[in-house]
């Protein structure tokens, strides 16, 4: 550590100078000292294993699927471009991107921290660790050159916000999983080349949703989940051209309706609206986004019936329209959703038969139907399937035998109570074939 501080710090640095035999100078004083201040970052952290365990903040979900400590590996005898997570201009020097997400680090960074050093970084991810130690002073605003900004998971200090509302050259800012960081100003107003903005659990209970119009036309994803929002929504949010992913699910105080025109985009690719006051119909030119691949409209407001041009989304394999008030019978053009691997229709209004042509969706693993009118015989199309391994259809009208052979199927979870008119859905698990006694050996049937 002699290397690092004081009078010796000039002749640390000469001597690497001589042992990296530089091209120029400059360039190797200005990145050695940029070693040194990452040396003493990492010296102001600790290591913890049980960080990677923390819970994403009430969601369940865990950030980092997989986590290391990449500062374990960092060695003095080698210069910090080649340590783990550390990326140098190849002509300059300069360290120009951190990554240390999901690698247990603790501790706080403060005003004084020698990570404000590394002035030329133009992408950082911390996130996934724990700084909540941090006081509420930093110097995050010092990053001028910075394009992309990963501090999810990690920090729950709100004061860095005003800081980041001054880093104009972001491209891409996440700020998602902050214990509900208090978010009080569009701080996205000057970052007019932003194309992606994860806020999701954030607390924008403060924000218009009108100031989010002010977002860049180029912006390409936009995740508010569970963010609080309240009031009416835009539709030109929606309409946003460049938009592939927006997920603006669970903000139950958010209310509005769907585009009634001009929505086409040939981008969208990602759509969850679930868990918000959406009222009114599914507009049939739903079907112009024809590239959507995830859509979820569950506990909606919606009401009428299920567009047919859902079938045009021949490339989904998520769709979700449960809890809503949807009447009618499921259009036949569903069966040209040859990617769909979740169909769920459970507690809506929808009556007639199950059409037999859902057994043209080969890749379904699970077929939700629950809470319906549907009536008539289960197809046996559907028995068939060869990957679904849930099959949820209590509380309708179905009639006819339980069906006693399911060709192929490994698991299925039935919710047999549709048969067995008992009140109350039962789930019983079974490994196939004959379904009638497993369901007699398995299931605690009152
Ligand atoms: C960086 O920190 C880690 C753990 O905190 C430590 O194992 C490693 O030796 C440090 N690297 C340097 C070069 O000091
Ligand atoms: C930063 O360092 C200075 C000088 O060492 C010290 O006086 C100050 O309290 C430090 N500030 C913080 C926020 O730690
Ligand atoms: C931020 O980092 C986390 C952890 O590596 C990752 O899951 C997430 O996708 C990153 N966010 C963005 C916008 O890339
Ligand atoms: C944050 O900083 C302000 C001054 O900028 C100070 O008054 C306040 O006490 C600080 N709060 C915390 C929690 O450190
Ligand atoms: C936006 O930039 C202007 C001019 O640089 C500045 O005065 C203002 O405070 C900034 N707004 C935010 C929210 O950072
Ligand atoms: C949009 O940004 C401009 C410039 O920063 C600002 O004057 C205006 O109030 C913002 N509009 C909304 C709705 O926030
Ligand atoms: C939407 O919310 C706003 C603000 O809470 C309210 O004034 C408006 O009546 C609501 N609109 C609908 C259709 O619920
Ligand atoms: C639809 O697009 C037309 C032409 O681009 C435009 O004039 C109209 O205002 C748009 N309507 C809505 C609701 O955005």
């Amino acid at each position: 550590m002699g290397c690092l501080t004081g009078k010796y710090q000039v002749l640390c640095l000469l001597s690497l100078l001589f042992l990296h035999s530089p091209s120029s100078f400059s360039s190797s004083l200005s990145s050695n000292s940029q070693c040194s201040a990452l040396l003493q970052f990492n010296n102001s952290l600790s290591l913890d294993s049980y960080v990677s365990s923390y819970d994403r903040s009430s969601s369940h979900v865990q950030l980092c699927e997989t986590s290391y400590p990449r500062t374990a590996s960092w060695k003095e005898d080698k210069h910090c471009c080649s340590w783990d997570g550390v990326e140098c201009d190849k002509n300059t020097g300069h360290v120009i991107g951190l990554d240390l997400s999901c690698s247990r680090l603790k501790g706080a960074i403060d005003s004084n921290s020698t990570l404000f050093l590394l002035r030329h970084l133009r992408s950082l991810n911390l996130a996934g660790n724990y700084f909540h130690y941090s006081p509420n002073s930093s110097e995050f605003g010092q990053f001028k050159s910075l394009t992309h900004l990963n501090l999810s998971h990690s920090f729950s200090v709100d004061h860095i916000l005003s800081e980041i509302s001054q880093l104009s050259s972001l491209v891409s800012l996440d700020l998602s999983y902050n214990n509900y960081m208090l978010i009080e100003t569009p701080i996205w107003n000057n970052l007019t080349l932003l194309r992606e903005l994860h806020l999701d659990y954030t607390d924008m209970s403060s924000i218009r949703p009108k100031s989010l119009m002010n977002l860049s036309s180029s912006l390409t994803t936009l995740s508010l989940h569970s963010c609080n929002l309240q009031g009416k929504l835009e539709n030109s949010i929606l309409l946003l051209p460049s938009l592939q992913t927006l997920d603006l699910g669970s903000n139950p105080y958010l209310n509005g309706s769907l585009p009634k025109s001009n929505w086409s985009s040939t981008s969208l690719k990602f759509l969850d609206l679930s868990k918000i006051k959406i009222s009114g119909e599914i507009p049939e030119f739903i079907g112009n986004l024809k590239a959507l691949k995830y859509l979820d409209l569950s506990y909606c407001k919606l009401s009428g019936s299920i567009p047919t041009s859902l079938g045009n989304f021949t490339q989904i394999t998520d769709l979700i329209l449960s809890s809503n008030n949807f009447t009618g019978s499921i259009p036949t053009s569903l069966e040209n959703l040859t990617q769909l691997t979740l169909l769920s229709l459970s507690k809506n209004k929808l009556s007639g038969v199950i059409p037999a042509c859902l057994g043209n969706l080969t890749k379904l693993t699970s077929l939700q139907l629950v809470s319906n009118n549907f009536n008539g015989l289960l197809p046996s199309s559907l028995l068939n399937l060869p990957n679904l391994s849930t099959l949820l259809l209590g509380d309708n009208q179905l009639v006819g035998p339980l069906p006693n052979h399911l060709v192929g199927v490994v698991a299925v979870e039935i919710i047999v109570s549709a048969w067995l008119s008992i009140k109350y859905p039962v789930t019983c698990k079974v490994d196939g074939f004959d379904v009638l006694e497993h369901i007699n050996n398995l299931c605690a049937l009152e």
